[in-house]
């Protein structure tokens, strides 16, 4: 059975204190989730060391929203997989559209990427999605499929065992505007069938592929009840312990 999972990317909210405040939160109101259900934080990196002190020993997971795709160096201003290992750290979100839109990643760095975080035994949280535009000529289907193969079909099968994948629609983020539980299963679907071609049926069943976009505890239930979404991957909700925890308890 895949691992139903719901992640919270923080983005950059919440000064250090405030993130504190609503770790100890979630961590404190964990229990109200059905045991198999994965939780996960993702804080801002300044508020890591403290939060994975809070974290250890939880049923709550750590990760990050990004790192770097080099090992160490001369990079500056950038965070290694190795120092968010170190912090004891867990997960790491790859290629969110917003890093794809504003910092230029491309698809070669999103597989480095991977590549360091799987070294690191971080579990990356893979984002893929079409645009508003791309979905509206009707190829959400090309341009996802393109994501995938470019940043993951190189991955050995061993490699792709230990990815979480997460469709976001870029129209859908943080525009309150979700996509139906229809368009979420039909294209998790499609991600499902390419990772069946690429790897095989039983290791694309294990693969957990979570839904992300404007999910909030009124949505969740009817999009979590998908054959193939596998959780969410929540923005704006994650920054209120309450709604966190109510969309998790939706499975
Ligand atoms: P949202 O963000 O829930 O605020 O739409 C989701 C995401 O970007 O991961």
């Amino acid at each position: 059975m895949r691992k139903k999972i719901v992640a919270g990317n923080w983005k950059m909210n919440t000064l250090p204190a405030e993130g504190i405040k609503l770790a100890k939160e979630v961590i404190s109101k964990s229990g109200k989730v059905p045991g198999e259900v994965e939780l996960i934080i993702i804080p801002p990196f300044t508020h890591l060391t403290e939060i994975a002190k809070l974290t250890s020993g939880t049923r709550v997971g750590v990760g990050t929203q990004n790192c770097a795709q080099w090992k160490s160096g001369a990079y500056t201003g950038e965070v290694s997989a190795a120092m968010i290992q170190a912090l004891g750290a867990g997960y790491v979100i790859i290629g969110h559209s917003e890093r794809r839109e504003y910092f230029g990643e491309t698809s070669t760095q999103l597989l480095e990427k991977i590549r360091i975080a799987l070294e690191h035994q971080l579990t990356p949280i893979y984002c893929c999605g079409e645009k508003l535009i791309e979905r509206e000529a009707g190829n959400h289907f090309a341009v996802v499929k393109q994501q995938i193969e470019e940043s993951l079909f190189p991955l050995e099968a061993n490699e792709m065992a230990s990815v979480v994948i997460a469709y976001e629609p870029v129209w859908a983020i943080g525009t309150g505007k979700t996509a139906t539980s229809d368009q979420a299963q039909e294209m998790h679907q499609h991600i499902r069938q390419l990772l069946i071609q690429r790897y095989g049926a039983e290791l694309a069943n294990e693969i957990s592929i979570l839904y992300g976009g404007s999910c909030k505890p009124s949505n969740a239930a009817e999009i979590f009840s998908k054959p193939d979404v596998d959780g969410g991957l929540i923005g704006g909700a994650s920054l209120v312990a309450d709604d966190f925890i109510a969309i998790a308890k939706s499975f």
